[in-house]
């Protein structure tokens, strides 16, 4: 697989160059495969010879590159070197290619990719992602849906390539909001709809106090008195705020089976609200804390200690917010963990608040601040149900669930599934995913069910229908598996695309972990999608010649693979029929 070739063509060029192999590891990267001609199968940049001090910015390159293609003999792994663009070429031997890509592909399995040379020298950290953090009481917002998936696929994949990963949900469980809630749920709560349906009372008592606190003045009073009987830790308050709190925990880590994802932790804000008064110390014993005229406390952040940028830590009448619960977490984990690396996952408008704590951490000494990273993601416009705006994670769930057992229905295969529903709402969040993650995470994007949900084009329903068709394939033919196979009958052009494609699957991994973002990962396995399904066209498994038949099996095993584990990294269930 892409590990034995590139190593093979490092040696070579190490040998050649007088340079250590691990120079040019890094840089030799898979050629994505061109259906107009058949290409070569790696490429070394001169920009990386550049790089590597093989060639000066003085040299005429092209002359140099051809030069040192000469001296690059062909042997039985490499059949072709040749000059290209601005690189060097390498063409593997097709029988050699076929040979050992099914063989590692059957060999690794499930760590196929993750085993790769470009792996070698990754430190093997310990990560705290952070992510979905959704507040008690008030909506779930497609925000709050995005950070949950793509905190779940920054966690697999770094769990895939060997870290140690905590994954921990904060909870908006503290402040002003459970002031109200607890006055609105002396006036018009229910404890019988508290037990039916927690979320949606809770949600409805919060929305319906907020409106008539607007004109009546009293529920501010006897809200404030109820956050200051929580803050004071009285335990009638706390009773029932902890009740509130274990509801939607609960509540929650069904949905969130539901969607494939689970927490080691879930945190909160709540859980910091008494070392808040150890950082506020701490700020002041080192003279970054300001009070202003009006009685708030403050870190200036200005590079001209001019306060022209600054962040408020402590309201006037003592009492913490956001952020400084968030800089007792912080330190708090660090203690708690000892991580070396922690992720934030929310929408861009956090940035700023993200960029003061690290940048406050840094003031205060914590040189760790510089391992913690937030990762932004744009805004989803226009995502709504049957029942209107998203407010529970649980409508949307249900609504892809609904609508993509309608579209199933209207397929013949579904009524061989022994749970149509189970498999809908597998292959619905799938459609969600891949269409959350086609693009940079940055950019916004206007959420439609008909776009989401088609199962041609590229989707997350044809790559479960991809997966699901090969699986039956395997189905189809058990027990012609497991035998060996000449690599001479795989030579058609479609096979060679496919494996040509898989070389590419390590560094596909391995961009990914660079910038956590997804869509290298979607665009490679839908990519693999098409191709499988142009060699499922041309290449019958049924009715070939036995050792042709094996060797087509090898090959759509090998593909099935790659794609399961690829779907897994990106929080999808592959499911095997639909
Ligand atoms: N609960 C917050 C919200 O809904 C997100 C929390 C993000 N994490 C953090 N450490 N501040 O906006």
């Amino acid at each position: 697989m892409a590990c034995f070739f590139r190593r093979h063509i490092a040696s070579k060029l190490s040998e050649a160059l007088r340079q250590p192999e691990e120079t040019f590891i890094p840089s030799l990267s898979a050629i994505p495969v061109s259906k107009k001609h058949q290409s070569s199968d790696f490429r070394l940049s001169v920009t990386s010879l550049l790089q590597n001090g093989i060639l000066s910015s003085a040299d005429d390159s092209q002359t140099k590159t051809e030069a040192l293609v000469q001296r690059l003999k062909p042997d039985n792994v490499v059949e072709e070197v040749l000059v290209g663009r601005r690189a060097i070429n390498f063409k593997i031997n097709r029988s050699v290619l076929v040979q050992k890509m099914l063989e590692k592909l059957h060999e690794e399995g499930h760590l196929f990719g993750v085993k790769s040379e470009l792996f070698s020298s990754l430190q093997r950290r310990k990560t705290l992602v952070e992510f979905s953090s959704p507040n008690i009481a008030k909506k779930f917002h497609a925000g709050h849906l995005r950070s949950t998936i793509i905190g779940n696929f920054i966690a697999n994949l770094k769990e895939t390539l060997g870290h140690e990963v905590i994954r921990m949900n904060y909870l908006g469980d503290w402040g002003m909001q459970f002031g109200l809630l607890g006055a609105g749920f002396q006036n018009f709560g229910s404890e019988e709809k508290l037990k039916v349906n927690p979320l949606q009372h809770l949600f409805d008592v919060y929305v319906r106090v907020n409106k008539e606190a607007e004109s009546d003045q009293n529920i501010w009073l006897t809200a404030r008195e109820f956050f200051r009987s929580l803050e004071q830790g009285e335990e009638q308050a706390l009773s029932l705020w902890q009740r509130f709190r274990d509801i939607t925990i609960e509540e929650y880590q069904q949905v969130y089976e539901r969607l494939g994802v689970h927490f080691d932790e879930y945190s909160g804000e709540s859980f910091h609200r008494s070392q808040t008064k150890e950082v506020l110390q701490q700020l002041k014993d080192q003279g970054l804390l300001q009070t202003t005229e009006k009685g708030t406390g403050v870190v200036d952040l200005s590079s001209a200690k001019d306060m022209s940028y600054y962040s408020t830590v402590v309201r006037s009448d003592g009492t913490s917010l956001y952020i400084t619960r968030d800089l007792a977490a912080a330190i708090d984990r660090k203690e708690k963990y000892a991580f070396d690396e922690m992720i934030y996952v929310t929408d861009k408008g956090q940035s700023g608040h993200f960029q003061q704590i690290f940048q406050i951490l840094q003031a205060m000494g914590y040189e760790w601040a510089q391992s913690c990273l937030h990762v932004p993601f744009g805004r989803v416009q226009g995502m709504k149900t049957r029942l209107g705006e998203v407010v529970f994670l649980e409508d949307v769930l249900d609504e892809s669930r609904v609508r993509m057992l309608r579209n199933m229905t209207a397929s013949r295969t579904t009524k061989d599934l022994e749970d149509p529903e189970d498999t809908a709402q597998k292959v619905g969040i799938s459609a969600l995913i891949i269409q959350d993650f086609m693009g940079p995470l940055m950019s916004d994007y206007k959420f439609s069910w008909d776009q989401v949900l088609q199962a041609q084009g590229d989707t997350g329903v044809f790559l479960q229908y991809t997966h699901a068709r090969l699986c039956s394939l395997m189905r189809m033919n058990e027990n012609g598996l497991e035998a060996t196979f000449d690599p001479q009958l795989l030579q058609e052009q479609c096979s060679i695309h496919i494996l040509q494609h898989l070389l590419r699957y390590d560094e596909v991994l391995h961009k990914s972990l660079q910038d956590l973002q997804p869509k290298y990962l979607v665009n490679f396995l839908l990519t693999l999608c098409h191709l499988a399904a142009t060699a499922h066209r041309t290449l019958p498994v049924k009715g070939s010649p036995t050792g042709q038949a094996e060797a087509r099996l090898q090959l759509f095993k090998g593909t099935c693979t790659v794609l399961a584990n690829g779907m897994k990294i990106l929080g999808i269930t592959p499911v095997e029929k639909m």
